[in-house]
This record gives C-alpha cells, sequence and structure tokens, in this order.
C-alpha cells in the first residue's frame, strides 16, 4: 500500500519533531530538579506525564501520520516518555532519601545526653541503716528514745560519772557553746556520745525501761579517711528488775546476727567506761569482711554503773541494767568495704545508688 494521496505534513505532528520531544524532555528534567520535596515532584507529575502532557499529546499525533513513519514516531515518543518517567523516579529516589535524612536529624534523639527527668529522690544509706538498727530493736519491745544535740554538759559528762576533772572528759574532744555574753562556757556542749539520751531517760521515766537512741554526735577530730567531726552512734539502754550480764551478750549477739549476717559472733574485751561497771568493748566476728573473716571492733558496753542510776533518780537496790554504744558510720563501712568516711557525708548520688538507696 501506498499513501502516496495522504501526505505527510510535519507542521501537523510538531510535537513528533525528534527535537521537539527532546525539549520535552529536557524541560521536565529541569522542573524535577527544580521540586525541592517530595509533594512538589509528585505535583509535577501530571504536567509532564500526564494526559495533556507534551508526550501524551505526541502520542496522539502518531495517527496522523502516514503509516510508514508511525513506527518511527512511536519508538520516539515512547522513549522520550521512558526518560522521564526514568528522570521522575530518579529524582523522587533523590528527593526521599534527602527527607529521610531530613527527618533522621530533625528528629535525633541524642541518648547520651542527661535526662532531664528528676529522679525519685531516696533516703541516704546512713539513715536507711539507723531505721533498720532501730527497727531491729523495736521488734524486740524497745521505744526509739531521743535528746538533743546541744547538750548539757551535765548530762553528757557529770550524770554519767564523768566529772570534770576526769581523765575521760579530756579524752573526749568536745565542742564547747560559748555563752551568751562572751562566757567562754556556757555549760552546753555538742553531745559527744548518745549516751546522754540514757540520762535524759532515766530523768523523765521509772523502769521498766527498754530504750534505743540513735543519732548524730560531734568531736573536734580532723576530717580524715576514717575521722569526721560529726558522726552517728546507736545507744541502747535496759533498766528492769534482774537485768544481768547474760541478757546484754544475748542481746548483742542478736544484733550482731542480724547486720552481719547468721555467722556472726560477738566477743568482749575488758575495758573501762566511767557510766558502767563492768565494761567491756566488744568485737563482731564478720566472716564477710573485704579482707577476709576477722573480728572487728564494733562498740562498748556495760553493766550501768549504780552512780549513773542513783544521779538518774532510780534506786540500784531495786533496778539494773546494762547500756551499750556504737558507731552507725563505722557499721554500714564495715559492712560495705567502704574505706573513706567521707564518702558517707559528700553527697554524691553515685554513692548511695551503688549501695542500693532505697526510697
Ligand atoms: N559512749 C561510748 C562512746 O562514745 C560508747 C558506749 C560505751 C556506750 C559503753 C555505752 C556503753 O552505752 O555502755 O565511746
Amino acid at each position: 500500500m501506498t499513501y502516496r494521496n495522504d501526505p505527510y505534513d510535519p507542521k501537523q505532528a510538531a510535537l513528533l519533531d525528534p527535537a521537539a520531544l527532546a525539549a520535552a524532555v529536557r524541560d521536565a528534567r529541569a522542573a524535577f530538579a527544580a521540586a525541592a520535596n517530595p509533594d512538589e515532584l509528585t505535583a509535577l507529575r501530571h504536567q509532564y506525564l500526564g494526559d495533556r502532557a507534551p508526550v501524551s499529546l505526541a502520542r496522539r499525533e502518531i495517527g496522523t501520520l502516514p503509516p510508514a513513519a508511525k513506527a518511527d514516531a512511536g519508538k520516539r515518543v515512547n522513549e522520550a516518555r521512558r526518560e522521564i518517567e526514568a528522570d521522575f523516579a530518579d529524582r523522587r529516589a533523590e528527593l526521599d532519601r534527602a527527607e529521610a535524612e531530613r527527618v533522621l536529624v530533625a528528629e535525633r534523639v541524642d541518648v547520651t545526653l542527661p535526662y532531664d527527668r528528676r529522679p525519685p529522690g531516696a533516703r541516704h544509706p546512713l539513715t536507711v541503716l539507723m531505721d533498720q538498727m532501730a527497727d531491729l530493736f523495736v521488734g524486740m519491745g524497745y521505744e526509739i528514745a531521743e535528746g538533743p544535740e546541744v547538750e548539757l554538759e551535765w548530762a553528757n559528762f557529770d550524770a554519767l560519772n564523768i566529772p570534770p576533772d576526769h581523765p575521760a572528759r579530756g579524752l573526749m574532744d568536745t565542742f564547747h557553746i560559748a555563752g551568751r555574753d562572751g562566757a567562754a562556757d556556757a555549760g552546753l556542749v555538742l553531745r559527744t556520745h548518745t549516751s546522754s539520751v540514757q540520762v535524759r531517760t532515766m530523768l523523765t521515766r521509772q523502769p521498766p525501761i527498754y530504750i534505743v537512741c540513735p543519732g548524730r554526735v560531734y568531736r573536734t577530730d580532723e576530717l580524715d579517711a576514717t575521722h569526721s567531726p560529726v558522726f552517728h552512734q546507736i545507744e541502747g539502754l535496759v533498766v528492769d528488775r534482774g537485768i544481768t550480764m547474760a541478757h546484754l551478750r544475748g542481746t548483742l549477739e542478736h544484733f550482731a546476727r542480724t547486720m552481719f549476717g547468721a555467722a556472726a559472733r560477738v566477743r568482749w574485751r575488758p575495758h573501762y567506761f566511767p557510766f558502767t561497771e563492768p565494761s567491756a568493748e566488744f568485737d563482731v566476728w564478720f566472716p564477710e569482711h573485704r579482707d577476709g573473716p576477722r573480728w572487728v571492733e564494733w562498740g562498748g558496753c556495760g553493766m550501768v554503773n549504780p552512780r549513773v542510776l542513783r544521779a538518774c533518780g532510780i534506786d540500784p537496790e531495786v533496778h539494773s541494767g546494762f547500756a551499750f554504744g556504737m558507731g552507725v558510720d563505722r557499721t554500714l563501712m564495715l559492712r560495705h568495704g567502704i574505706s573513706e568516711i567521707r564518702d558517707l557525708f559528700e553527697g554524691d548520688v553515685r554513692f548511695s545508688r551503688a549501695l542500693g538507696a532505697e526510697s
């Protein structure tokens, strides 16, 4: 078949011109490149690949061509369209990648930054330990007693059988409170031990007395690895009819086992305290000591000196009693293998956390 009577007029099929198709491809590529994000690119799709896009109109014009020219033109149009589709897909991938990166940066969370939630507070390990000690005695029927930290010299010393010229007074490095009108001494001290609470308790009530007193005490010690001018003691006092050293022994054994484990034991060494007679210092056998099982000095104890009972208005012919006192800081350090007493007072939460701070 020939189409001599159906001449091909290139102007009627202007869009099929290779230069026009190349221009359509170029325009589309430029427009896609100018799109700044995936949404802008999507909005361009219709213009360059939709029904009224140059490549689509060009395809329609194929019908106007003589059959001999159709195949060639069809190839060119398809080629141009494929190119535009490919450009579109490339640009889309590029913009998607950029968008993903932008989101990554914009929504980045630096997990190593300190978090801004306030951690819940927790009690200091010393407070927790003092409560545990007190609880143990409360479980045995004791009451908790308290006394002032600024104490009468009389309650801290005299009533405990430590008169002013007694050597024991010199041994305790005492903070004295200055008098109001510049007097050197107001008869007040920062209590050097919790034993003063024994005096206050016996003065205000009659036996039977079963008390423990955990609290802060002060001595003029320089702060170093094992000394602090403020530290903590727990004092125990029992006054009743027929109290003997056997009661004291059993009580301390139980205390030791609760604090240091079932294998803990107590040993006494003869000692002197003005407020007890007889007196002893006691050690605890601590199997889990960080340097291996050993005896460790723990506190002082004894039978309440009749002179102390009498000073506090209790008849030693009727009542007898025992007393003991030990350092709480020491106990905490022992149990946890802490060698620096300063760690207890510096307030670094890492220290409390390491000891499993309880709230
Ligand atoms: N008050 C003594 C001190 O601070 C400890 C002490 C020893 C307390 C014997 C007592 C006791 O109740 O009976 O070193």
